[in-house]
């Protein structure tokens, strides 16, 4: 491939070393096309014929279709003698249709290939991960839906805060997923510029149309600068960025389904079909699930981190260093898999209302609700806050409840307090008065669901809004 101007062979371990074969052999389908691509863009120059223009195609999708099997890949990952991908097309390719195949290299460089080639496969998996983040933000709002107004205690701290909807907390994924899809849209509209023509460095030496393989590609357009164009590994950090987020997101949902798991919690009952038992402890049902979920982002943001290092530092343009980038790509090629299993967990979780009801009518989170009724009363909030502080330390010594103290004693702490202080601290009133856009109110959840569906069926139509907004 590029042996002219040498006069001593290869050290033999050192070429088995640096070869990237051994990895980029997934990007054979992206090799081809972009090859095709090329090879138009080569006739539209009157650099080739139809016919070999024809020729050419018809042989890359020969290529494409001959080791498209996990057998067919094998056999590229472990060919004797390619140094990458590209190399292993190319002598594929003369294998196929003889000198012509020579021709296709004319007026391109591997390292506008190889930039193509990863630009193409980042946005395959960008949609790939959108499509699983949906399928299981579709699955929290099922679980939402089928929740109904079944209630839990929400935490700050940890600590029991005031009761809210599990439909609410179950929403409050879809919104972290949602954005997740947002940056993911992002990330794919700015990569989507195709690098085919700019040779190694400065431009391709003919006189190609770049528009021809930028379309035929499916980019917006060709990239604008040669040097940045052969050298910008950006799109594969952003990527890598961006499912850090989903991992971050991923992750604290596992670590939450794993606490309400615990018979301390008792709020979540594990599926069995996604569940391992332990072969010393007869009665143990693990969360395997979750924990692998939990940990699995310290792989995303590894690989984050070690582009950042790989591409810092580098100078203009094409270095070799970039080659180790694509690993870091294929690092976390399991994440659509892992997100589609964690749909189908999510559609098996059930609920112990009963308990998560209990939980949440224990502890005095209506607490905020008998403040906010003293407010009505006319009372202001920093007051009222003190006097249901006071109220809140008589009842735990008295081992009960705000409700459960009568009207005499309330109004020990207070004279505002009336009867209607106990309809306006019972379990719905205490939903309902959060009725605000984005609040726990009943009707307000009930909005939301229909609002997150329709931003969820939304996704396969990158143009529309997938931010907040009610
Ligand atoms: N396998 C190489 C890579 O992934 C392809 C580009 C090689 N370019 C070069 N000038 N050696 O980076």
């Amino acid at each position: 491939m590029w042996s002219g101007r040498f006069r001593e062979p290869l050290d033999t371990e050192f070429e088995q070393w640096q070869r990237s074969i051994v990895f980029d052999w997934r990007l054979l389908p992206q090799e081809v096309a972009a090859s095709k691509a090329h090879a138009s863009a080569l006739y539209a120059a009157g650099i080739i014929t139809e016919s070999e223009r024809a020729e050419l195609r018809a042989g890359l999708d020969a290529i494409a279709s001959e080791h498209s099997s996990d057998a067919g890949k094998a056999a590229v990952r472990d060919h004797a003698t390619a140094e990458d991908i590209h190399h292993f097309v190319e002598l594929s390719l003369v294998e196929r249709v003889g000198s012509l195949g020579l021709k296709l290299h004319t007026g391109r460089s591997r390292n506008e290939q190889i930039a193509t080639d990863l630009r193409l496969y980042v946005r395959e998996q960008i949609q790939l991960t959108i499509a699983s983040l949906a399928a299981w933000a579709s699955a929290l709002v099922e679980l939402a839906k089928q929740s109904g107004d079944a209630v839990m205690p929400s935490y700050t701290h940890l600590q029991r805060a005031e009761p809210v909807l599990i439909a609410h907390w179950l929403l409050a994924y879809a919104e972290m997923l949602l954005r997740d899809v947002s940056r993911l849209h992002d990330c794919a509209a700015r990569l989507n510029y195709c690098p085919l023509g700019s040779g190694p460095i400065a431009g391709a030496t003919l006189a190609l149309d770049r528009t021809i393989a930028a379309r035929e590609l499916g980019f917006t357009a060709p990239t604008a600068n040669s040097m940045d164009a052969t050298s910008d590994r950006d799109f594969v950090l952003e990527f890598l960025t961006a499912l850090t987020f989903v991992g971050l997101h991923a992750s604290r949902f596992a670590e939450e389904i794993t606490l309400f798991a615990t018979a301390e919690f008792g709020f979540v009952l594990l599926p069995e079909a996604f569940s391992t038992g332990s072969s010393a402890m007869p009665q143990k049902k693990n969360p395997d699930l979750t924990e692998l979920l939990r940990a699995k982002v310290g792989r995303i943001h590894g690989a984050a981190e070690a582009v950042t290092l790989q591409i810092k530092g580098l100078p203009l343009a094409y270095n070799k260093d970039l080659q180790e980038t694509q690993e870091q790509a294929f690092a976390v090629e399991f994440v659509p898999q892992m997100l589609s299993l964690v749909a189908r967990f999510t559609a098996a979780l059930k609920f112990n209302q009963d308990a998560m009801r209990t939980a949440a009518q224990n502890g005095y989170l209506n607490a905020m609700a008998a403040a906010t009724y003293l407010v009505y009363k006319g009372v202001p909030f920093r007051i009222a806050h003190e006097k249901i502080g006071n109220t809140v330390r008589y009842a735990l010594e008295k081992g009960v409840e705000l409700n459960a103290l009568s009207l005499a004693e309330l109004k020990e702490f207070g004279e505002e307090f009336e009867a209607d202080f106990f309809p306006a601290v019972d379990l719905n009133a205490t939903l309902d008065c959060h009725d605000v856009i984005g609040g726990t109110a009943r009707e307000r959840v009930r909005e939301a669901l229909h609002a997150t569906e329709s931003r969820i069926a939304a996704l396969t139509h990158p143009q529309e809004a997938v931010h907040a907004g009610a």
